[in-house]
């Protein structure tokens, strides 16, 4: 079987490895990285819970080839928040409305959310359910999940005002 080169940067660190032809983007990154968190579901495009961003943009990862990602930069659900610890905005707004139950789909809905929410700081309800149309989710109804993100958007405008009486002077 073909091998090849593959160099990319995940979760802004470069890594580089030797893949087989066939290797899924997904199964490199779950089995070769070792970052779990992006699931595999459907394996054929339809659920979403594989979804990455590469170059910014949400993918399917059960839907590329690794050899596909090279040269791209990838963010996995594993780069959203800011360190081991922490929980970015948008995790916590996940968190804290309970904007899940099994779990499974959180990954793919978190990386559709931050797509989402990187374009637009002010996205309408219709936005959001644009957005994450393309993730299934077989537990929560979705109601929580949208509001969550319509949160995450809130709180992440409120970071970006300007903070009081810091033109003061
Ligand atoms: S596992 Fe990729 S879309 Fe379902
Ligand atoms: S929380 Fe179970 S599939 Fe979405």
């Amino acid at each position: 079987m073909s091998q090849h080169d593959l160099v990319c940067t995940v979760n802004g660190k470069r890594r580089s490895a030797r893949v087989a032809a066939r290797t899924t983007l997904v199964d490199f990154l779950r089995d070769e990285l070792r970052l779990t968190g992006t699931h595999v579901g459907c394996e054929h495009g339809v659920c979403g819970a594989c979804s990455v961003l590469l170059d910014g943009a949400p993918v399917r990862a059960c839907l590329l080839l690794a050899v596909q990602a090279d040269g791209a930069d990838i963010v996995t659900v594993e780069g959203l928040a800011p360190d081991a610890e922490g929980l970015s905005v948008l995790q916590d707004s996940f968190w804290e409305l309970h904007a899940l139950q099994c779990g499974y789909c959180t990954p793919g809905m978190l990386i559709a959310a931050q797509a989402l929410l990187n374009a637009n700081r002010a996205p309408t309800e219709h936005d959001i359910r644009d957005a994450i149309g393309g993730n299934l989710c077989r537990c929560t109804g979705y109601k929580q999940i949208v509001d969550a993100i319509a949160l995450a958007a809130e709180r992440l405008r409120g970071a970006n005002l300007p903070q009081r009486g810091s033109d003061a002077g």
